[in-house]
């Protein structure tokens, strides 16, 4: 194998931009690289740290940044640092690149806010030894007003910073110019908070998932109030419905820590989800009649999907969770519906795989699959629901049905084969 010339970015990647790519493909192109590895930290024990998201979030954001952008081959998601449990020091992933793959020419890109102290860095001497330093200069009209050759590395323009640090820490330092990029991972942070639009910053595919996973907004629960709740729910519910409860609660949270879904939130969900079964189907009709909640008419038909939406606004008004995704997906956690969101999803196969369930068909196929592929989780769930109520002669609620086929043709317009779940 001939020797190739790798880059390498490092960087938290909290979130991935379009910026981080404007400099691998710039890295990329001008060095004739043969690839550029995006290499995400793990541990950071730094004070960003409350807003660190997981590294599988981070790494699954980058892979969906890649996926949608044009023209990024050769630029690879390397997982290098995440599985660590010390702190990532470069200098010890340069050393550990350089080991495996003692033929390669490594190329180390840094912006330039990061070269002014690189001497300060730990072994700056051994990423130099082993690595050429790509240093990316914000190519911007906003360096007007710094000093050239000031005292400080920060008041220097790039050029003699480099020249500052190189000094120090002798080794192979070139320029790389890019297009400035306006906003910084932070800077996207802040805008999720106020409600901005990120997806210019980020794509469509990181905006749903950072939407969908609540990413850097996730709200805290108190404990007190899962345990009134729970208090609550012991009195009204007969004992096997709490039973079932509490194993939806726990496996909500189970899922939610797979999927990077805030716990706590995914936990309230199940402990509330059945609420209104502590009523008969008969009060909760007239329960829904006293409160204005209508309901249709596949709901007045079959009364046991009455609960989904009574239990929503219950959530609400009587148990003081107001919470617009909980009450949602408790909303929809007995037919599910099109675009169900994460914690629909979560929610939806809770129910239905939970500890207590016992008897029935491919069960463990589907808890399996529950912790794999939500989605294909979901279709199974569908099709085996809809197949027990034909063979019961039972009509499915529309809007199971709607959402199955809507699942269906998810899955397909995706790719994945889901023949040999369905019939
Ligand atoms: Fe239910
Ligand atoms: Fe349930």
């Amino acid at each position: 194998m001939s020797a190739k010339k790798i880059g390498i970015l490092g960087g938290s990647f909290n979130p991935i931009h379009k910026g981080h790519l404007r400099m691998a493909k710039a890295a990329r192109d001008e060095y004739g690289l043969d690839e550029v590895w995006l290499v995400p930290t793990g541990f950071a024990p730094h004070k960003d740290d409350e807003n660190m998201a997981l590294s599988y979030s981070r790494k699954n954001m980058i892979e969906l940044l890649l996926s949608e952008e044009p023209d990024t081959d050769r630029i690879i998601l390397k997982d290098l640092e995440c599985k660590s449990a010390d702190k990532n020091y470069t200098y010890k992933t340069i050393s550990y690149i350089h080991e495996n793959y003692p033929e390669d020419e490594l190329f180390y890109i840094v912006g330039e806010d990061s070269i002014r102290y690189f001497h300060n860095w730990v072994h700056p001497e051994i990423i130099t030894a082993y690595s050429h330093i790509l240093v990316v200069e914000r190519n911007a009209s906003d360096t007007a007003g710094i000093k050239t050759g000031g005292i400080s590395p920060d008041e220097m323009d790039v050029r003699s910073a480099i020249d500052y640090v190189k000094e120090k820490i002798p080794g192979q330092y070139s320029l790389l110019s890019i297009e400035p990029f306006s906003m910084s991972s932070s800077d996207i942070r802040n805008s999720i908070l106020s409600g901005a639009d990120i997806s210019k910053a980020v794509g469509e595919k990181v905006s749903y998932y950072i939407k969908d996973h609540l990413l850097y907004n996730r709200g805290d629960y108190d404990k007190d109030l899962f345990n009134d709740i729970q208090e609550k729910l012991q009195k009204r519910l007969k004992n096997s419905r709490y039973q079932h409860t509490l194993g939806v609660m726990n496996t909500a949270g189970s899922l939610a820590m797979k999927y990077d879904y805030p716990v706590d939130k995914a936990m309230l969900a199940g402990l509330l989800h059945d609420c209104a079964k502590g009523m008969t189907e008969d009060e909760q009709i007239e329960y829904c009649n006293k409160h204005d909640i209508a309901l249709t008419e596949s709901e007045l038909s079959s009364p046991q999907l009455i609960h989904a939406k009574l239990g929503s606004y219950l959530c609400r008004n009587k148990y003081n969770v107001d919470d617009k995704d909980i009450c949602h997906a408790i909303q929809v956690h007995t037919t599910g519906c099109p675009e169900m969101n994460l914690l629909d999803k979560i929610l939806y196969i809770a129910d239905y795989i939970e500890p207590n369930r016992m008897n029935l068909p491919r069960l463990f196929e589907i808890r399996q699959s529950a912790f794999e592929d939500p989605d294909r989780t979901l279709i199974m769930i569908l099709h085996d629901t809809v197949a027990y109520l034909d063979r019961r002669n039972m009509p499915a609620d529309p809007k199971t049905k709607e959402t199955y086929e809507y699942y269906k043709k998810y899955m397909i317009k995706q790719g994945k084969d889901i023949s040999l779940i369905i019939d």
